[in-house]
């Protein structure tokens, strides 16, 4: 097959250039991660694909003509953002959307849905699905009185990711407190902040896989903490405590497969992934984040309609447990997005 992988790029190199930098990247992949498009095009290789590496930097076009001239059978969309703008995800689906490819995962729509972490809830809310209680805040607006709010409170940009703006600080005991870290994500980000209410509880992570009734949840990986020494309200996932090795090592911060799950729990969960999976038109992958707290209930955090792909990152784990190793994984998502209806 004729495949072509599209990510975002801070340079303006030619597929060639690209392919040279994968060789380089992939060949020392055992002192540094190569990036995440270079990983899964030398899988696509590697399992006998035609492979086109193309790189946006600033200029849509660029991909129109060069798409154009390939012809691809599929797009494969490793782009994470437009412009360095997380927030423009959406906008290489959409091309694509618009020209007529066929691309793997999630379409605009889930994108943009799921981004926004007021609106996912109140669509999981209509399904019966537990979500924590919130309210959202934009420029210009504060937290008051009747903010009817239970504390502690968990403050966070409205439409970020990868833990973006969230510290131990981000949760808050009191109404001064809230105010004040509301006014500082206005600041900082430049996007509305959204205030839920804190849930105790086990951290999960279930990458699906997958369309419709054949859809997917691969085993669950737990992010874990070490108890000794820190709060239940300090175990969340932070910036830090996803990215920053030697604090993960300090703090006993892991990501591991979560222990068999009692079965009401297992209910609860499956039927959390399955109606977000459906709610959000998600597609082929993604991962649902959840917490399951001490008496079973389980709470949806969010859903990543693009999560990371990277070989040893949570999703190619699951996989792996699954099964399939990281060529493998990749390859089905290949087939995965061939196979479904349009
Ligand atoms: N309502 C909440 N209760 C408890 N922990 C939360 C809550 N919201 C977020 N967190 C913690 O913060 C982390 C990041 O929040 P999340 O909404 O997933 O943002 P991001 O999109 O940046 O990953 C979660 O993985 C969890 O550890
Ligand atoms: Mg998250």
């Amino acid at each position: 097959m004729r495949v072509a992988v599209v990510f975002d790029s801070a340079f303006d190199w030619s597929p060639d250039q690209h392919a040279a930098k994968m060789a380089k990247e992939i060949a020392n992949r055992r002192n540094t991660e190569p990036e995440m498009h270079y990983q899964i095009a030398n899988s696509l290789r590697k399992n006998g694909n035609d492979v086109l590496l193309f790189g946006i930097k600033d200029d849509p076009h660029a991909m129109s003509t060069q798409l154009g001239e390939w012809k691809p059978d599929l797009v494969f969309n490793a782009t994470e953002a437009f412009l360095d703008n997380s927030n423009l995800d959406y906008l290489v689906p959409a091309l694509l959307e618009a020209e007529g490819y066929r691309y793997t995962g999630a379409p605009p729509l889930a994108l943009l849905v799921t981004r926004n972490k007021a609106m996912s809830k109140k669509i999981l809310a209509f399904h019966d699905i537990k979500v924590p209680s919130f309210k959202s805040f934009r420029a210009g607006e504060s937290p008051d009185e009747n903010t009817n709010l239970r504390f502690p409170v968990i403050v966070k940009p409205l439409a970020a990711d990868a833990s973006e703006g969230i510290s131990q600080a981000s949760i808050v005991h009191d109404l001064n407190a809230l105010r004040d870290r509301v006014a500082w994500i206005h600041e900082r980000f430049d996007q509305p902040a959204i205030a839920e209410e804190y849930i105790e509880g086990r951290e999960l992570y279930a990458t699906m896989i997958g369309n419709g009734d054949k859809a997917e949840v691969l085993p669950i990986v737990e992010m874990v903490f070490d108890q000794a020494g820190s709060r239940p309200e300090d175990r969340i996932a932070t910036q830090k405590s996803k990215w920053d090795l030697d604090y993960r090592k300090r703090r006993g911060i892991r990501n591991v497969f979560a222990r068999k799950l009692a079965k009401v729990a297992q209910e609860r969960l499956m039927r959390t992934c399955y109606a977000a999976y459906r709610a959000f038109w998600l597609r082929d992958y993604a991962r649902i984040d959840v917490r399951l707290t001490e008496d079973n209930e389980v709470w949806f955090l969010e859903a990543n309609a693009n999560p990371f792909l990277s070989y040893g990152h949570d999703s190619a784990e699951s996989a792996h447990k699954a099964g399939m190793r990281y060529d493998a994984f990749i390859q089905r998502i290949v087939d995965e997005a061939m196979s479904r209806p349009a």
